[in-house]
């Protein structure tokens, strides 16, 4: 057959093993959709600016519909020496039209069709990504007012910190997945320009109109320069880096939910059916889910690694190298959306042990900040009442009691200027209805940002 690449210039056909060692059918089967919206894009402009007649583009446009929903069908034979999915289709448009099929390519390259074509596929999953983002920020949110008496230690250094609410968890989650959501809005910009016509690397002296192909396809702008926008890649690593972030995301949070489900903590139960038993611990019921939402982290963050490297060494403009970019994209794509449309009904779904949670919420001292705080209200200086109150907590911690049953005299023996008004901010509710600052944990603070966020993500 002949190949639409080679031309007269060629000696010999190529070898079978180059055929197999270069094709890319095998994994950019998946934009055909979005290589012929582009081809019927660049058809209607050829003929708008009279360098095909409409009735040319009218055959092509239909003939692309055919061959899409042959690709849809899975009806489209794979023939390796086609290389990928652009020239597969090229082809079937030449088999269909003959000559008006063969001019489809004008003013045109597979540099500059395989950037604009995977530029559309990055934006629609972008897309899919923030709904999906949405979805997990909102299963977070459903929880906060039925957790919203629920009290949590707050971790540092994983050590029992302060007292916070459940639902200031919830929301620290709902934050982290906005700034994931405002980088896909931006990264979504320089993704979302047109690079095609800028033909191979130069442009092209085929009076095209790139403005009215960016356009019907709804680009935002199109790229400037023809030598950059050949060779870059910038938007295939933003979106890795995006994706990155999510997976850094969700790994640290089913990190979190894993401890959180052993005995040993207790805080937490997944839905059953989103865990697993073994074999041959009839005990076990296993957070597999979470486990593997934590263990996916890591492809996402090695296909990052992957494309900075495939890129960092290339000189303008494009190198063969670049068709390596989509599989680790790819991957990234789908592992994030795996998680995410698992991780929002498990959010939804998992219950607070509340009785294990209440048990041993008055151990590790988490009103020790508070008692300090008090003191400070009190016209103590910082660094005395830290000193103070940790000496109280080795006395309470020799003793084995928590701060609200050590006898006042005791506390007085350290500070005396201590009085009974002191048993207001200490156990962990009292505590957290101490909190006052702005982004606090303070009940009023927490109701006021479950009330903005129900605004926000409704
Ligand atoms: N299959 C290649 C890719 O996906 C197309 C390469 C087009 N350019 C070239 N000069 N061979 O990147």
């Amino acid at each position: 057959m002949e190949s639409p690449s080679r031309g007269g210039v060629f000696s010999e056909g190529t070898d079978s093993r180059v055929e197999q060692f270069a094709e890319s059918i095998s994994f950019d089967r998946r934009l055909y959709r979005h290589d012929i919206r582009g081809s019927k894009a660049h058809a209607q402009m050829l003929a708008s600016e009279g360098l095909i007649s409409n009735d040319e583009a009218e055959q092509i446009c239909t003939a692309l519909d055919e061959i899409e929903k042959q690709l849809d069908a899975d009806e489209l034979p794979l023939r390796i020496e086609l290389e990928d999915i652009h020239m597969h289709i090229e082809q079937a448009l030449i088999e269909r039209l003959g000559d008006v099929g063969r001019k489809l390519h004008t003013g045109r390259s597979r540099n500059d069709q395989v950037s604009t074509d995977f530029r559309m596929w990055v934006r629609d999953a972008l897309d899919d990504i923030d709904r999906l983002l949405l979805e997990l920020q909102q299963a977070f949110l459903s929880r906060c007012d039925a957790d919203a008496d629920v009290i949590l230690p707050a971790y540092t250094h994983l050590q029992r910190a302060q007292p916070v609410l459940a639902p200031h968890y919830w929301l620290a989650y709902i934050e982290k997945f906005e700034r994931d959501r405002q980088r896909i809005k931006d990264c979504r910009k320089r993704v979302n320009q047109c690079s095609l016509g800028v033909a191979a690397v130069a442009g092209t002296s085929i009076a095209i109109d790139r403005n009215a192909t960016a356009k019907s396809l709804d680009f935002e702008g199109m790229t400037a320069n023809s030598l950059d926008t050949s060779s870059d890649r910038d938007f295939v690593l933003e979106s890795a880096f995006v994706l990155g972030v999510i997976a850094t995301h969700l790994s640290g949070w089913a990190e979190e939910w894993i401890l959180w489900s052993t005995v040993e903590f207790g805080f937490i139960k997944s839905p059953h059916a989103f865990c697993t038993g073994s074999s041959i611990m009839p005990q076990k019921v296993n957070p597999d889910v979470l486990e593997l939402t934590r263990g996916k982290s890591a492809r996402v963050l090695g296909n990052l690694q992957t494309l900075m490297v495939l890129v960092k060494g290339l000189p303008l403009a494009y190198n063969r190298d670049l068709q390596e970019d989509k599989p680790p994209l790819f991957d990234s794509f789908d592992t994030i959306q795996a998680c995410l449309q698992l991780a929002a009904p498990l959010v939804a779904g998992a219950e607070l042990q509340r009785e294990r949670i209440s048990a041993s919420i008055e151990e590790g001292y988490l009103d020790a900040t508070s008692l300090m705080e008090f003191m400070i209200r009190k016209g103590m200086p910082q660094r005395r009442a830290h000193h103070l109150v940790g000496a109280i907590v080795g006395e309470a911690m020799r003793r084995r009691v928590t701060l609200s049953d050590l006898p006042l005299e005791v506390m007085q023996e350290h500070a005396p200027e201590l009085d009974a008004s002191v048993r207001e901010v200490l156990g962990s509710k009292q505590a957290v209805e101490a909190f006052v600052s702005e982004g606090s944990t303070s009940p009023k603070r927490v109701a006021q940002q479950v009330a903005i966020w129900k605004e926000r993500l409704s």
